[in-house]
């Protein structure tokens, strides 16, 4: 889109202006900051910072103040739209969006290509590749450069008109260079979506208002088009990916754009224009053999990619053999859809359990009818908490749609309300513990339910599960169901008995044999010796996880110190806020915990700050937190390697941050880090270099 010698003059300008703030210029200002818009949202390569960008933003939007006869509509002003312009009008679209024939094995794939080799008389089709992005279908008209109308899908014929929320995704230019190609108007196609990172921050958003998180990023970029309100748009950091161009005309006296006889050329156009267009993700492929080869490739990258595809689309490279084969009344014969194993299913909701955790909280645990989705069968998912049920409409015997995506964890998508029957019931959420009876409490600030009784037998167990998991005090061998099943048995009551616990009993046992009982010993002794944070977190404070386990260790010798540290004193630490600090204190103010410490410590236990994490190390002092994905270093071990050398590792980016180390596809801590000058930037190859010195 911009040439080497472009890039290089608006980078001086850039330059130039954020250096001396007067005399800039109001067309050159506003060149540099549409450069930018670009670099950051298309050709994912910023250059400058965010705190640059807005300083500069500011600067226009006072110059336009101060000149409102200079102020043109493709400024990056004019994003910020008017909620009362929003009003959803039905426009038909220039040509019908048509949608396309999936296809879910090889054997479909040949099929298609059997059938377009017929209707185009060749004996070999060459196709071009792409992703199917997993998002919400768009519309977009631009006419003499502008951008004049953008349109939901909607039936394919119609859409509804959703210009000003359009205008918010900034990957989507204002106006393009269309001019320069001799095309008068164009209508194009594409697909909002909402990446995996935006999509995680923005639920983390939505949990820490302890509003209902979204179930998917599809979801949350189609329910984003039709919003009232264009800045609740703009909040949402979408996307979009622009692959289709259905319609165009051209100026007088200009033949078309060479671009224009294949697909892939026409991608090429697309990305030339500013927009993000497949140009990088797709591969023009010679034959259907070929395809077949990457589409069974591609499945396994599909995790890798940092947005959300469901399978590929196969399109005819050549226009004139598209041109050709024409459509059914449905779909192209020129493309077809190559679907990914689903991850998405339907099942009923045939009951709900209410587990306990350790800290009380009480989870609403679907039990659904078994199904399976891509590859596992799921049968229990977590509903969090009453109001994510009620929000969900969710009912007992209704029909739901479930997803497992990824690295997610299943989640009930929505339940299908127009397959009721009538005898489908309201969950009822209990009013007390299903473990002990005890009242259940909920905080305000809350969306859980609690049983504050410490007896109760449940959080017992989970307690114990904590403390011996992986993170934690590291028991191998022992398990969440032996764990149960010696609770059951009046073998283990309480954590410190995890210490002298009847192995002649054990052993008589069923599956466990000489050698199990022996690992199970052995792994319990040498628990004993573990780092002073692995048993703070494994106390299972609230709040209170591995980081800042770790962070408070560094900071004391023996753990009964925290019995004598003040609210103030803890909260001066890396990290810790006034919830963790109070947490914190009230924990060391229980006498039964101050009871259970001493026991354990009795035990033989370790609770002393040894040397080997207090390391005095060239990076001693200093604070690192890494964000986006390392590809030389796994993260475990980066901050492994900075602790043996004396730094901590923060978990969010704060005043306190010395160093931020940025790997793949790094996002919001990046950009807070930038906005704090004292924060180094560095990229894993700098840390690297770093850690030797
Ligand atoms: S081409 C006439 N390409 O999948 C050709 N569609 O069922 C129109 N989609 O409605 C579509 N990624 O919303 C095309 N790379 C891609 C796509 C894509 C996602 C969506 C689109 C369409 C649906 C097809």
């Amino acid at each position: 889109m911009y040439t080497k010698a472009e890039i290089l003059s608006l980078q001086s300008l850039t330059k130039a202006f954020i250096e001396s703030q007067h005399n800039i210029e109001l067309v050159s200002l506003r060149k540099v900051l549409k450069f930018h818009e670009y670099q950051y949202y298309v050709a994912a390569d910023p250059l400058i910072s965010d705190y640059e960008y807005d300083v500069l933003y500011q600067q226009l939007i006072n110059l336009e103040t101060a000149n409102p006869n200079l102020i043109v509509q493709d400024s990056p002003t004019q994003r910020v739209g008017n909620s009362l312009n929003n009003n959803f009008e039905t426009i038909a679209h220039l040509v019908p969006m048509l949608s396309l024939e999936n296809s879910y094995n090889a054997e479909d794939l040949n099929d298609f290509d059997r059938k377009a080799r017929e209707g185009a008389g060749l004996d070999e089709i060459a196709y071009c590749v792409e992703p199917k992005f997993d998002g919400a279908s768009i519309s977009l008209v631009y006419e003499n450069d502008f951008l004049v109308r953008a349109c939901t899908r909607g039936d394919g014929v119609a859409g509804e008109e959703i210009t000003q929320n359009i205008k918010q995704i900034r990957s989507i230019p204002l106006s393009i260079p269309l001019s320069q190609y001799g095309i008068q108007q164009m209508e194009i196609r594409g697909e909002v979506i909402m990446s995996k990172k935006s999509f995680h921050d923005f639920n983390e958003k939505l949990k820490a208002k302890q509003l209902a998180t979204l179930a998917n990023p599809r979801n949350a970029a189609a329910g984003s088009l039709r919003m009232k309100d264009p800045k609740e748009v703009g909040e949402r950091n979408l996307d979009a990916f622009i692959y289709h161009i259905s319609y165009y005309t051209l100026t007088n006296g200009y033949a078309t754009p060479s671009l224009l006889k294949t697909h892939s050329g026409s991608l090429e156009l697309l990305w030339n224009l500013g927009f993000r267009s497949p140009q990088k993700e797709k591969k023009v492929i010679t034959n259907m053999e070929g395809v077949i080869n990457f589409c069974t490739h591609f499945e396994i990258e599909r995790d890798n990619l940092p947005y959300e595809i469901d399978g590929l689309v196969i399109k005819v490279n050549d226009f004139f053999l598209q041109e050709k084969l024409g459509m059914t009344s449905h779909h192209p014969r020129w493309a077809i859809a190559y679907k990914f194993k689903a991850r998405q299913a339907t099942t009923v909701l045939e009951s709900v359990e209410f587990q306990v955790g350790r800290t009380g909280a009480v989870t609403p645990v679907a039990k659904l009818k078994a199904v399976a989705i891509g590859g596992v069968t799921v049968s229990s998912i977590s509903m969090h908490n009453e109001e994510y049920i009620r929000e969900k409409d969710l009912r007992l015997g209704d029909t739901v749609i479930i997803e497992r995506a990824g690295d997610v964890i299943p989640q009930i998508v929505q339940s299908i309300p127009t397959l009721r029957k009538g005898n489908e019931s309201i969950i009822q959420f209990p009013t007390t513990c299903p473990i002990c009876d005890y009242p259940l409490e909920k905080e305000e600030t809350e969306a859980v339910w609690r049983c504050n009784n410490p007896e109760c037998s449940a959080q017992i167990v989970e307690r114990m599960i904590h403390f011996v998991s992986k993170d934690a005090m590291d028991i191998k061998s022992f398990g969440d169901a032996n764990i149960r099943k010696f609770y059951e048995m009046d073998l283990l009551k309480n954590i410190p008995q995890i210490y002298h616990l009847n192995f002649e009993v054990i052993a008589k046992l069923e599956g466990f044999g000489k050698k199990s009982v022996d690992n199970l010993m052995a792994a319990i002794e040498n628990s004993k010796t573990q780092p002073l944070y692995r048993l703070i977190y494994a106390l299972g404070i609230r709040f209170v996880g591995e980081t800042t386990a770790k962070t408070i260790a560094s900071h004391i010798h023996h753990i009964l110190d925290l019995q004598n540290l003040t609210i103030e004193q803890l909260q001066s630490y890396e990290d810790v806020g006034i919830k963790v600090a109070n947490s914190i204190y009230y924990y060391f103010h229980e006498p039964k915990n101050i009871e259970l410490i001493k026991e354990l410590e009795a035990l033989g236990l370790n609770m002393i700050q040894t040397n080997a994490t207090a390391v005095d190390g060239n990076l001693s002092g200093l604070n690192f937190l890494f964000t986006g994905t390392l590809m030389q270093l796994k993260r475990s071990d980066a901050e492994t390697m900075v602790e043996a050398r004396g730094g901590h590792i923060l978990s969010g980016v704060s005043s306190k941050l010395n160093y931020l180390v940025v790997g793949e596809d790094a996002g919001s801590k990046l950009e807070k880090a930038k906005k704090i000058a004292s924060i180094k930037i560095i990229t894993e190859a700098d840390f690297v270099e770093l850690i030797k010195n």
